[in-house]
């Protein structure tokens, strides 16, 4: 089967958060299953900047119309296996108007959204459509195209305009982000009326471009099940839940895991940590001299212009490390984490370990505990791949008490290193751990830590029921071994997303 596979960010290229992963990943796992697939994303300036000018070479180029101009278009090839770890061609949608600009995919340097982010996507979307209905004389025309958030929405709906055409599948990584704009970029673009309606694109007077993703595909999926069953609901579904419900009806609204990629993430292997390990028992040293190596990492950062020395690492090392790698914002529980720290610093000899970066408020408040609790709280406040995956090897515990979690990645890293997870009870993070109660720990089968309510009191208390189980080393390795057993790799879904594919 041929796939075109369109997404906004693909490791190791350009990567934001999960998305990312999953687009650099997944496609290489359909290849794996014996499909022809495409890769396709905007050439942002940062992606070209970092490939080799050999790498890749024109192979088609289109006019498209944009909000008030027409763009001219050059599609570069990068070739199977010219890049790490992509397995696949990709197509590079060349618009130096629109994506060449370095930074932040979506965000300009202050934070804030690209003024023309729904310009830049809607044009990307038109290219992506003229891809997809071979329209530009690269002789390859797909069976299906797998769309990825709002970014690609659009090219469900403009397929659905074309006959015969290829089926279309459209995934929501996040229900938080709809892409609204104005009803102005719908007439920039120069869309067929026909679309805009309430059963079309149009949300509330707005163009939803995530609408017309989830309106016009003729499958939509979701990044785990019980996230799937829960944007069906008013709390989860940011006024898209009639949609959503009727898409379900149909039989049309799927949720299926994410996998881990274990060429990336894979404590065996992973080139970015010191000491490699597996499930066996040399893990445990493994683990403490990756701790220590994390904690070095830190101290250097800090510029402390002398590390401390060897008998401080001692002591660090016997203290449970907490860590927390992801984007500083709401959806992440990270301000309820800033609640409860102080008193679970105070009240235990835990220290905790930081990494990200989002909300300047939260990222200041992470810098003030620092300070006030120096050599236990340790941060970075930015993006570091290779503090992230130190983090996940040298960290005794892994907090994410996300708000809400279509599926999350972290906790499932976190599983594979032996760095038990300490989650809140939603989306993917229910469907991927399993709680260390009395039960479970008895039947083997605890992998994590898992709360009901979103509330301060709730995440202090598992928390500590955390660090006393810490105590318990014999139980505490077994909790590690069954994490690390358990088989999150893209087979199984990679799998279940062509049985989609070849599904009327
Ligand atoms: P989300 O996509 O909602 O951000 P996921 O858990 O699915 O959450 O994926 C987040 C990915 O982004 C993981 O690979 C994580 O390691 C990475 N990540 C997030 N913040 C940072 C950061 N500051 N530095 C390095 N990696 C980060
Ligand atoms: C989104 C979600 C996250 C998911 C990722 C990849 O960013 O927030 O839960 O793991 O997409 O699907």
């Amino acid at each position: 089967m041929k796939i075109l596979y369109a997404t906004s960010e693909a490791h190791p290229l350009i990567k934001t958060g999960g998305l990312a992963d999953v687009s650099g990943s997944l496609p290489n796992a359909l290849k794996a299953l014996k499909n022809h697939v495409r890769l396709v994303l905007p050439a942002y300036y940062d992606v070209l900047q970092k490939l080799p000018k050999k790498s890749f070479r024109k192979v088609a180029d289109l006019r498209v119309g944009g909000c008030s101009q027409f763009y001219d278009v050059r599609i570069l090839q990068l070739s199977a296996g010219a890049f790490n770890g992509l397995d696949v061609p990709v197509w590079l949608v060349d618009i130096p108007a629109l994506f060449g600009r370095s930074g932040n995919p979506y965000l300009a340097a202050d934070g804030t959204d690209w003024w023309d982010n729904g310009e830049r996507f809607g044009v990307f979307s038109k290219v992506v459509t003229e891809l997809a209905m071979d329209r530009v004389g690269l002789k390859w025309q797909p069976d299906v195209v797998h769309l990825n958030d709002w970014q690609t929405g659009l090219v469900s709906a403009l397929l659905s305009l074309e006959a015969p055409r290829p089926k279309t599948v459209f995934t929501i990584h996040n229900m938080a982000y709809p892409g609204n704009f104005p009803q102005s970029l719908f007439h920039g673009l120069g869309l067929p009326p026909y679309l805009w309606s309430m059963h079309g694109v149009e949300f509330w007077g707005h163009f939803s471009l995530l609408k017309a993703g989830v309106a016009f595909a003729d499958w939509v999926t979701t990044v785990s099940p019980t996230y799937a069953a829960q944007i069906c609901h008013y709390e989860f579904a940011y006024g898209f839940e009639g949609l959503l419900q009727q898409r379900a009806a149909q039989g049309r609204l799927v949720g299926i895991l994410n996998g881990i990629d274990d060429q990336v993430w894979n404590p065996q292997t992973d080139a970015l940590i010191p000491y490699n390990y597996s499930a066996d028992k040399g893990r445990v040293a493994a683990k403490r001299k990756n701790k220590v190596a994390l904690l070095k990492a830190f101290c250097r950062m800090h510029s402390e212009k002398t590390l401390p020395n060897e008998d401080c690492f001692e002591q660090w090392i016997e203290k449970p490390l907490i860590g927390f790698v992801g984007r500083l914002v709401p959806q992440k529980g990270i301000d309820l984490v800033m609640q409860v720290l102080p008193d679970i610093l105070q009240n235990s000899d835990a220290n905790i370990a930081v990494v990200g970066s989002g909300d300047k408020q939260i990222e200041a408040a992470i810098c003030q505990l620092a300070k006030r609790f120096p050599q236990r709280v340790w941060c970075h406040i930015g993006y570091s791949e290779e503090l992230a995956h130190l983090v996940e090897a040298g960290s005794d515990m892994f907090l994410m008490p996300s708000r809400f979690e279509p599926c999350g990645l972290n906790q499932m890293y976190s599983l594979a290193y032996g760095t038990p997870p300490i989650v809140h009870n939603t989306g993917g993070l229910a469907d991927t751990v399993v709680d260390a109660s009395e039960e479970n720990l008895q039947a083997g089968t605890a992998t994590g830590f898992v709360f009901d309510e979103m509330s301060p009191a709730a995440l202090s208390a598992t928390i500590m029921h955390a660090l006393a189980l810490f105590g318990k080393k014999r139980q505490w390795q077994k909790m590690q071994k069954t994490g690390m057993l358990q088989a999150f790799d893209w087979k199984k879904s990679a799998q279940a997303y062509q049985a989609l594919y070849l599904t009327k």
